[in-house]
């Protein structure tokens, strides 16, 4: 009888090559990024909700607090370049300060790409806080592009006020900031195509409220040990949320999964 299991692959490479395992699946070098994460057409024109992450094989999304210790360079391409594709980066404000975002870099000929496909040249960060903690100093603000900050009603007016001087400030809930107000508030700005870099708990509340479409998740051939972050944090969800895998390339051991909805 025909077996319907995992086909075994990468069985033979040896231990010590750090690209064992990358004849499972397309090597990510040698396939056209742009294709394989190109967005859906009606992205364009209704609000396309993408998460990109990185984790190491037992599930951590942080190492040290920082997501940086577990992505290598092909990791880094693909994380520009989903940045590229997008219309905004959407990102919780934990992940602002203690990654000390600042704003996206598009490089001259990818301008040129964006606004040929009708994009503007450079998507601008927008920030979900309750709090509106964010220091307008900080290099986030500093850009040729001006950030959104999504907060609340509940966000101290001092601070919101600080913060209307270096960025769009919009209110989108009393309390917390409710995610499909956020989305709605950037596609009225024709913000449709979205790419979310978290937090987990910022992922958490998009994945759990079904406003998620797709999760492009790098896993990194590394174990981090226990006590880490995963990839969602935050309160249960009632049910699990099932995806489709549509998508699983390859480069220096790590994997790059795509899943829809
Ligand atoms: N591996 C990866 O790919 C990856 C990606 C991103 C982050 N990380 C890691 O994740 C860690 C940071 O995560 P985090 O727990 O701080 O998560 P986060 O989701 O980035 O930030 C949480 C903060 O976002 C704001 N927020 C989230 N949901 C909100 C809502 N509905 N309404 C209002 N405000 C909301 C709040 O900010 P205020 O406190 O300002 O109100 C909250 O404290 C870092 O260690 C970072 O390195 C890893």
């Amino acid at each position: 009888m025909a077996s319907t299991g995992p086909v075994a692959a990468g069985a033979s490479a040896a231990a010590d090559d750090p690209s064992a395992g990358d004849e499972v699946a397309a090597k990510a070098a040698e396939v056209d990024l742009d294709e394989a994460y190109a967005y859906p057409p009606a992205a364009g024109r209704t609000s396309y909700v993408r998460a990109n992450f990185v984790s190491s094989v037992d599930g951590a999304a942080e190492v040290g607090g920082r997501s940086g210790p577990l992505g290598g360079k092909a990791d880094r391409q693909v994380f520009q370049l989903l940045r590229w594709l997008s219309d905004v980066v959407l990102v919780g404000a934990g992940t602002v300060r203690h990654e000390n975002y600042g704003p996206v870099i598009v490089p001259p000929e990818r301008r040129d790409r964006r606004q040929a496909a009708g994009l503007a040249a450079v998507p601008p960060i927008a920030v979900v806080t309750a709090t509106a903690g964010l220091d307008p100093g900080a290099r986030l603000f500093d850009a040729e592009v001006r950030p959104v900050v999504l907060t609340c009603d509940g966000a101290p007016p001092a601070r919101r006020q600080a913060l209307a001087a270096v960025a769009e400030v919009v209110l989108c809930g009393d309390s917390t900031v409710d995610p499909a107000s956020a989305l709605a508030a950037l596609a009225e700005r024709g913000m449709t195509r979205v790419l979310t870099e978290g937090g987990p708990l910022l992922h958490a509340q998009l994945a759990g409220a079904g406003l998620l479409d797709e999760l492009c998740l790098t896993v990194a051939p590394m174990l981090a040990g226990p006590g880490r972050m995963g990839i969602v944090e935050g309160p249960p969800w009632p049910e699990p949320v099932t995806m489709r895998l549509v998508q699983v390339l390859t480069e220096d051991g790590n994997l790059f999964l795509r899943y829809q909805r």
